[in-house]
């Protein structure tokens, strides 16, 4: 039997908040969720706001990610950021393959490269993968999702389960109000599961959901027995925006 999954749910603050007012957000938030949060809570607050968010959140159980990650360890990789700098910097975890990164020419390769980079430097990788609305009208999200996932954890192993974490975000949902029904966050997710099950043990990996996730909402997405938590962008903004959906997942 494998152990129940923990739910996460991750804020993602994409480029939101100066190092001030991270540390003033990750205060409040610590005293909104409490000392013992019935679910794992992260931020991923921008690269200049990592530290003061380490700093502020470090008698708490809330984890600090960034919002991508290079595969290199060091080198000529101006504006670049590697996993041992992070680790280094206190962060726990990462996001890689966010569409937002996609769009800005992360690719495929880079998406892998990047997974076990993190994992190997002992950060928890958060793999994001999605479809676009295109393609879900196309009728090929299932193809799209199970290639984007093969190809990211073309070089994960069974012993890397524990610093794994998959979030399937469908772009048209990203930023647009239109969340997935719970029926469409479900089959998505369970697809996900399957995929990554012949890489780890897909019982055990935590599965979240994104994509215009709301206090209001965010209960009946994580209720889906595939989605394990949510990937939350705008409404992981505000301290108690936030907070009501960490409450939501518990
Ligand atoms: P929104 O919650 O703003 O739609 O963003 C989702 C997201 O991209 C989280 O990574």
């Amino acid at each position: 039997m494998s152990a129940p999954r923990r739910p996460l749910v991750a804020g993602n603050w994409k480029m939101h908040k100066t190092a001030g007012e991270a540390r003033e957000f990750c205060t409040a938030l610590a005293v909104l969720v409490g000392a013992e949060p019935p679910v794992d809570v992260a931020v991923c607050p921008p690269f200049t706001a990592l530290e003061a968010s380490v700093d502020a959140l470090a008698d708490t159980s809330i984890a600090v990610c960034a919002q991508n990650v290079h595969e290199a360890a060091s080198g000529a990789h101006t504006g670049e950021v590697s996993a041992p700098m992070l680790l280094a910097a206190g962060v726990d975890g990462a996001l890689v393959g966010h569409s937002e990164r996609r769009a800005a020419g992360d690719t495929d390769a880079q998406v892998a490269l990047r997974v076990r980079a993190g994992i190997d430097a002992g950060l928890t990788v958060v793999l994001c993968c999605g479809e676009s609305l295109d393609i879900r009208r196309a009728g090929d999200t299932q193809r799209f999702v199970t290639r984007q996932v093969e190809s990211a954890l073309a070089d994960v192993h069974a012993a890397d389960l524990p610093r794994l974490v998959i979030a399937y975000e469908p772009i048209w949902a990203i930023g647009t109000g239109e969340t997935a029904t719970p029926e469409q966050a479900q089959e998505a997710c369970a697809i996900v599961r399957s995929v990554a099950s012949e890489r780890v043990d897909g019982a055990s990996l935590r599965i979240l959901y994104g994509g215009s996730v709301n206090p209001g909402n965010a209960a009946e997405l994580m209720a889906c027995p595939d989605v394990d938590g949510a990937l939350v962008g705008g409404a992981s903004l505000d301290p108690e925006s936030f907070a009501r959906i960490v409450a939501a997942a518990g």
